[in-house]
């Protein structure tokens, strides 16, 4: 099944990703052997790690598009972007365009600390989208306040997107995490799954159980939408609002 993958820590020797340019090339292999056709690289952007400019991300990103071409395949691509630690300074920072966005558009990739207040999410979302940034919520099985009846929607009528882990997906059903992912998932409150690849060891592409259990619970469009289709639209038009298309809130 043809998938895209927003959210993938790639680039070789930038965060705790990928070790080196051997090693990003055997992730996007195994990437492309579960259907992933694209990848944005989203090297972490947070206090934690070095702060790489712009410019180094996207030249690794040519480079390392180029070796896929050839190793992987032909028509393999790979788009900047990074994963923001958000702070009080993200939004100047945008401004400024000292860090990226997902592929050069409108949307961005955030994430939070997982026992982050409820407030400060929505307060992140109001300020990002009160100046026309669409804000992806990485990885959002993380965030524990979430779990609250109601958040989920309120943060998506507030402008945000929601991105959700295929490898949580696939689990074990007693597992509450994984219930819970299913449970947004039937109601179609997530727009964009992502592999959050790290390596090839412990965290690699891991998309086959989620399939295999969205193809016997979800529809075929919706799928699509979650897999490449919304991915590929952000990724073609930088206007794009893809919540219009999914939910009817
Ligand atoms: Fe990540």
């Amino acid at each position: 099944m043809k998938k895209i993958d927003i959210h993938c820590h790639v680039l070789p020797k930038l965060d705790d990703g990928s070790s080196s340019l051997q090693e990003s090339i055997r992730m996007l292999k195994l990437a492309y052997r579960q259907g992933i056709q694209a990848v944005v690289a989203t090297p972490h952007y947070s206090h934690q790690f070095r702060q790489e400019e712009p410019e180094k991300i996207r030249n690794l990103c040519r480079r390392l598009e180029v070796k896929a071409k050839a190793e992987v395949n032909p028509d393999f691509r790979v788009y900047p972007g990074e994963e923001i630690f958000y702070s009080q300074e993200t939004l100047e920072m945008l401004k400024r365009q000292q860090i990226l966005t997902i592929g050069d558009s409108r949307y961005i990739l955030i994430e939070f600390m997982p026992n982050v207040p409820y407030s400060l999410l929505y307060r992140a979302v109001r300020e990002l989208t009160e100046e026309q940034y669409c804000p992806i919520l990485a990885h959002v099985e993380r965030y524990g306040v979430l779990r609250e009846q109601g958040r989920i929607d309120e943060l998506i009528k507030a402008g945000a997107y929601m991105q959700m882990n295929y490898r949580r997906i696939g689990g074990r059903w007693f597992d509450e995490t994984v219930r819970w992912c299913r449970k947004m998932l039937k109601s179609e409150r997530i727009h964009f799954l992502a592999t959050d690849m790290h390596n090839t060891k412990s965290r690699y592409p891991q998309t086959q159980e989620a399939e295999a259990w969205m193809l016997k619970h979800l529809g075929r469009a919706y799928i699509e939408k979650i897999t490449w289709k919304n991915a590929e639209k952000i990724l073609t038009d930088g206007q794009a609002d893809v919540r219009r298309d999914i939910l009817h809130y």
